[in-house]
């Protein structure tokens, strides 16, 4: 079975971003496996720590669980109309070196997802994604979209969908990314 890496773009408790990739990675199956990973630990981006003592080891983790898997999943907040900076900053850690691009990134089946609170879906962070995956070559998912708005009405405290709409959107992206990467694979 392919295994997915999800990642969060929050760092929140109660996300909704979070309780997204929860519920994605409850749906994958039996075409996937979502494994969730966190950027908790991942540290602010610094120049000089690379040079000085390398990648630091929770990215370097990070990085391995990554390319040892056959897809990546973004599960995106939005602010800013844009990117959240501890995502961006994750995705810039595990970017260095750029010799290592190809190990972790490329040709690599990605979709993006994201949720929240607010009437814009996270379009515009999702959109925002776009020259960041193409820059480091991966291959976006393109066939479903999931952007999912007022995420205050869609989840329950304990992170439980409950629109069955959107429960089935959220399945059908699932599957239908999963599936994407197991052909992937072949
Ligand atoms: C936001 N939020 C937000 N929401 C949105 O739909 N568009 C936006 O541009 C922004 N901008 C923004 C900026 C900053 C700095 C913060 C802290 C928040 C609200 C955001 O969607 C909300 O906090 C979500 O709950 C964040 O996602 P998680 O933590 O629930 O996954």
């Amino acid at each position: 079975m392919a295994t997915i890496v999800g990642l969060c773009g929050s760092l929140r408790q109660a996300s909704f971003n979070g309780m997204l990739l929860e519920a994605l990675a409850a749906a994958a199956a039996p075409e996937a496996t979502i494994e969730i990973a966190s950027i908790r630990e991942i540290p602010l981006y610094n120049a000089d720590v690379e040079t000085g003592e390398g990648i630091p080891e929770p990215v370097q983790a990070l990085k391995n669980r990554i390319a040892a898997s056959q897809g990546l999943l973004l599960v995106t907040p939005e602010y800013n109309n844009s990117i959240p900076g501890v995502m961006k900053n994750a995705v810039d850690w595990l970017s260095r070196p750029p010799a290592d691009i190809p190990r972790v990134f490329r040709g690599r089946p990605v979709a993006i997802a994201g949720a929240t609170p607010g009437p814009g879906a996270t379009n515009l962070s999702q959109a925002a994604w776009l020259p960041v995956i193409r820059t480091l070559g991966m291959r976006p998912w393109f066939e479903g979209r999931l952007a999912i708005a007022s995420a205050g009405k869609v989840f329950d405290a304990r992170g439980n969908i409950v629109d069955d709409a959107i429960r089935e959107r959220v399945r059908m992206f699932a599957q239908g990314f999963a599936r994407f990467v197991a052909e992937s694979r072949n």
